[in-house]
């Protein structure tokens, strides 16, 4: 086999074989096929997509390339490890809210995430606006943290599913992150290598998310449960709503703030819905819990404020300043914050989600290549959101920049993404659709 023959049969239209897939996958991750030619196979597939049958061996060829985790050697046998994960959306900082109430609620969770990819924010560069907080944890130090705080969110360790690890950070430079096929794979992939025993999968639907229309969504929904379900995992995908930025925030240090206010009880609805349904189905996978039980444990634990201490004490675990938690203020904070007026007065009938993530992106918080810092600071805080009505001159947004030049562009950029009309419009759904493999 050679990866230009791959390439060629891939960028004409033909299927793939399981061998030629394992081999591939193999080769690159053993440096011994260049990242060029991987970007060439990334594009090929992103043109000429996979057969179901392929997705499932490239998945399964990328859970295979390092190594597959089996947390029940440090948890009881009977617990069920669940894990969740998006697939990527702007203002979505669904996971630092998430896992401290449902590890708050008894059900550990141990989790990877990733970074940012293509216009979307990553949770784990969301977390490193934590001073000191440290993603890169050895195995012995996860086991002993999801032991002991029943809450873990580390980076993908280089041996965990590193084939996806080399592939993710090459699509997100060269333009092949929107593809069915490459998304089912490198979220199962790290799924199944990590371990869990259930799976919730928040596939974002809408101009925010990589999966514009319902049927694309629906579509890669189905797959990844299928491929779960297959290799013996409890599934299921919720399709939400990702036409709009998902709460106010968007940016890093922004979006912390934020989900550092959901857990006092005090963050934007849709947000506070959408952590919810997400909790409550994690709930319902790993302990069975009727939606209602799941709700009202949800709910206990967000006033008693013990969600609230599982995220202080997971971020001083791993390495993080607990006084940022505590004053979130200190948190880093962009050097101009300015106001983007509403052109006319009316209701908000459209916000451009992908619009405001690229803007955030060129503010400095999204990279333009592999290994790019980013700036935590920036970010936009939506102030008003569809179906609000709203004055001409009134603030839609704030915008935080690293200088008034950037701010200005920005602005902009921002006010062309907002849409508004004489008509009263409803606010937008969060939860379109739910694809499980388990009854409820
Ligand atoms: N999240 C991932 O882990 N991979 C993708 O391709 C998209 C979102």
């Amino acid at each position: 086999m050679n990866p230009v023959d791959i390439i060629i049969k891939k960028r004409d239209g033909l299927a793939l074989t399981d061998d030629e897939i394992g081999w591939f996958v193999r080769g690159f991750v053993a440096g011994a096929i260049p990242d060029y030619q991987v970007a060439a196979f990334a594009m090929a597939v992103y043109f000429q997509n996979m057969s179901d049958a392929e997705t499932t061996a490239l998945t399964q060829a990328m859970a295979a390339s390092g190594d597959q985790l089996d947390l029940h050697t440090v948890l009881p046998k009977d617990v069920v490890i669940v894990d969740k994960h998006s697939s990527g959306g702007i203002g979505d900082k669904t996971t630092l809210a998430v896992g401290p109430i449902v590890a708050a609620c008894g059900l550990p969770v141990g989790k990877m995430s990733g970074r940012g990819l293509g216009f979307t924010g990553g949770t784990i560069d969301k977390l490193e606006s934590i001073a000191g907080w440290n993603p890169e944890l050895s195995d012995a130090q996860f086991h002993q943290q999801l032991q002991q705080i029943g809450l873990v969110i580390a980076g993908q360790t280089a041996d965990l599913a590193p084939a996806d690890k080399q592939l993710y950070a090459l699509r997100d430079v060269t333009g092949t992150v929107p593809s069915l096929p490459l998304i089912a794979s490198s979220i199962m992939s790290k799924k199944l290598a990590a371990g869990a025993d259930a799976i919730v999968l928040d596939v974002k639907c809408g101009r925010g998310a990589f999966m514009e229309t319902l049927a694309e969504a629906q579509a890669l929904a189905r797959l990844m449960v299928a491929i779960g379900a297959r290799a013996g995992r409890k599934m299921t995908a919720l399709i939400t709503q990702m036409e709009q930025p998902l709460g106010r925030a968007v940016g890093h240090a922004l979006e912390v703030k934020e989900a550092m206010a959901t857990l006092h009880d005090q963050g934007p609805a849709d947000f506070q819905e959408l952590v919810q349904t997400v909790a409550a189905e994690m709930l319902f996978l790993g302990k069975g819990m009727p939606p209602d039980a799941a709700r009202a444990q949800i709910q206990q634990v967000i006033q008693n404020g013990s969600a609230f201490q599982k995220f202080r004490a997971f971020v001083a675990a791993q390495g993080g300043d607990p006084q940022l938690v505590d004053r979130p203020e200190k948190l880093p904070l962009a050097a101009v914050q300015m106001d983007v007026p509403a052109p006319q007065a009316g209701f908000v009938q459209r916000i451009d989600a992908r619009a405001v993530g690229l803007t955030v992106a060129a503010l400095g918080g999204g990279r333009q290549k592999k290994g790019d810092a980013i700036d935590v600071s920036v970010g936009v805080i939506c102030h008003a959101k569809v179906g609000d009505a709203v004055q001409a001159g009134a603030p839609l947004c704030t915008v935080h920049a690293a200088d008034e030049a950037a701010a200005e562009a920005a602005v902009q950029r921002i006010q062309a993404a907002y849409e508004i009309g004489a008509e009263a419009v409803a606010p937008l759904p969060i939860l379109y659709d739910r694809i499980s493999s388990q009854v409820e």
